[in-house]
């Protein structure tokens, strides 16, 4: 029977803009997620026009790993991890995305980072833009609905390749490139490509639109990668919410399908190099008048990724509504329905660890490429104890749940997998609603959704499970007592 590979990366995952902190230090600009407010559960977070005074951001100080890394990579190394998946912020590099030259301080911070890692046996694993664009090419270019900033990507690309040469050797292109497929949430299409939707537009047009120059630009930054160092391995970073169909009726089955092409087919194109022809009639049938060029088609089949780095956090049910037209396209919140043989987190997440197995099996019989688990995770709300405790079993049991699904995709279904970085290994600012206390981490930071708090880091019971879990990789995966407080 397969078994996890030696070398397999255990790991922990996070995003420069959810903990760094340091919005303005080194030189740094304004990123999209600067301008995003703290919302709540249940409670969208705002855009303002801006940095506005007043306003609170809590990604400006995030956690502070900006300051604190070094006391945090010695709890990873304690912790055994053998890998850190983590983002460079491209207005560290490059402040507002369209300058000829980049910002030697921000180069240097994640040179010292990764040297800090490696000094620590740990690997970085490195998306090139996760959630934090330029704020700068938003006012200016409108985001990534204008072609020139698939130069500016590229350019931010070919840098840190070039810089991080040896250093770095798992990459990312686009974190979640298909958040915004059905163009529907505000947020995902600023958080992914920087759009705002005018009076008037077709938010889904602007969105094929800007999702085409992404995977462009993220087939141009492979082959660069390649050209720079050809031990880089990059991949693709996709939100896997497997879509099924809420019953065994034709129609649903025939929804779900639909669903998942419409949330994959950039994967599709990232790792087939090429669209599927459904999209295609799709947008054509549309009227969309995109900007699409036999040159993008070539640059697209010339820079298909490694490998498939992919999040998996739920699963959701799909039906077809009763006057359900014939391209089955995703219309409203109507098509998605509880599914009720899953349970929920707080956050209304459906908790389904076989889904991830199923996900594992469907990303292999697709693209025949190997995986990479870059996210998964459990966010709750964690009670510290008076002496610095969080018995945070119900973290353990999600974590547990996933790690046997994905041991048995490895050991019974054959399938290859580079690795394990679940996510917010150490608490941070929430992507989705700016909280603090939607807590992922199996270290606490004290510091909560009003941003007070001492920001010490404590060591969650989960630490010890995971802990033992990486040393014996993955074979044990009972609970521990905690050792220490
Ligand atoms: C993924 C993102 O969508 O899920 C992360 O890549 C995000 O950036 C994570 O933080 C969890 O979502 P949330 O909204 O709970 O932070």
């Amino acid at each position: 029977m397969a078994k996890l590979r030696k070398d397999f990366l255990w790991g922990g995952a996070v995003a420069a803009h959810q903990l760094e902190g340091g919005w303005q230090e080194g030189g740094k600009g304004v990123s999209v997620a600067d301008v995003m407010t703290a919302g709540a559960n249940g409670v969208d977070r705002r855009i303002t026009d801006g940095v506005v005074a007043g306003e609170n951001y809590p990604n400006h100080e995030a956690i502070d790993f900006y300051h604190r890394y070094k006391e945090d990579v010695q709890l990873f190394k304690e912790l055994g991890l053998k890998c850190f998946r983590t983002s460079i912020a491209w207005t560290r590099i490059f402040p507002n995305g369209d300058e000829d030259e980049p910002n030697e301080a921000g180069l240097q911070f994640y040179d010292d980072l990764f040297d800090e890692l490696h000094r620590n046996g740990i690997e970085p694993v490195i998306t090139l833009s996760h959630f934090e664009m330029p704020y700068h090419l938003v006012t200016e270019y409108g985001g990534w609905r204008d072609r020139r900033v698939i130069d500016f990507f590229v350019k931010f690309a070919t840098t840190v390749f070039k810089r991080y040469k040896g250093k770095v050797h798992y990459w990312m292109t686009f974190n979640e490139i298909n958040n915004q497929a059905d163009a529907s949430s505000t947020f995902a299409l600023f958080t992914n490509s920087g759009l705002l939707i005018k009076p008037g537009e077709n938010a889904a047009a602007v969105m094929y639109q800007a999702a085409h120059y992404e995977v462009v630009a993220s087939a141009l930054a492979v082959q660069v990668g390649h050209q720079v160092d050809p031990a880089n391995q990059i991949g693709a970073m996709i939100a896997m919410v497997p879509f099924y169909p809420a019953s065994a009726k034709p129609e649903d089955v025939m929804k779900a399908e639909r669903a998942m092409q419409s949330r994959y087919w950039f994967a599709d194109v990232q790792c087939n190099g090429r669209y599927p022809a459904w999209l295609t009639n799709y947008q054509h049938a549309q009227g969309y008048d995109l900007d699409i060029t036999l040159a993008d088609l070539d640059v697209l089949q010339a820079g298909p990724v490694d490998y498939i780095g992919f999040s998996y956090y739920m699963s959701m049910a799909v039906q077809a509504q009763a006057d359900e037209p014939a391209s089955y396209a995703y219309r409203d919140a109507n098509d998605i329905v509880a599914n009720p043989h899953v349970a929920r987190s707080d956050w209304g997440w459906q908790i389904d660890p076989v889904g991830l197995r199923y996900a594992m099996n469907w990303f292999t019989d697709r693209y025949r490429k190997p995986l990479f688990i870059v996210e998964n995770g459990f966010g709750a709300i964690d009670q510290l104890t008076a002496d610095h405790q969080v018995h945070d079993d119900y973290r353990v049991d999600y974590l547990r749940a996933h790690i046997e699904q994905f041991k048995l995709a490895v050991e019974v279904d054959g399938i290859d997998l580079i690795g394990y970085t679940p996510w917010g290994i150490i608490d941070l600012v929430s992507a989705g609603t700016g909280q603090m206390d939607k807590r992922y981490g199996v270290i606490y930071v004290d510091k909560n959704d009003a941003g007070t708090g001492t920001l010490a880091r404590y060591k969650k019971d989960s630490y010890y499970w995971y802990q033992q879990v990486i040393a014996t990789n993955g074979d044990d995966l009972t609970a521990v007592t905690p050792k220490e407080s």
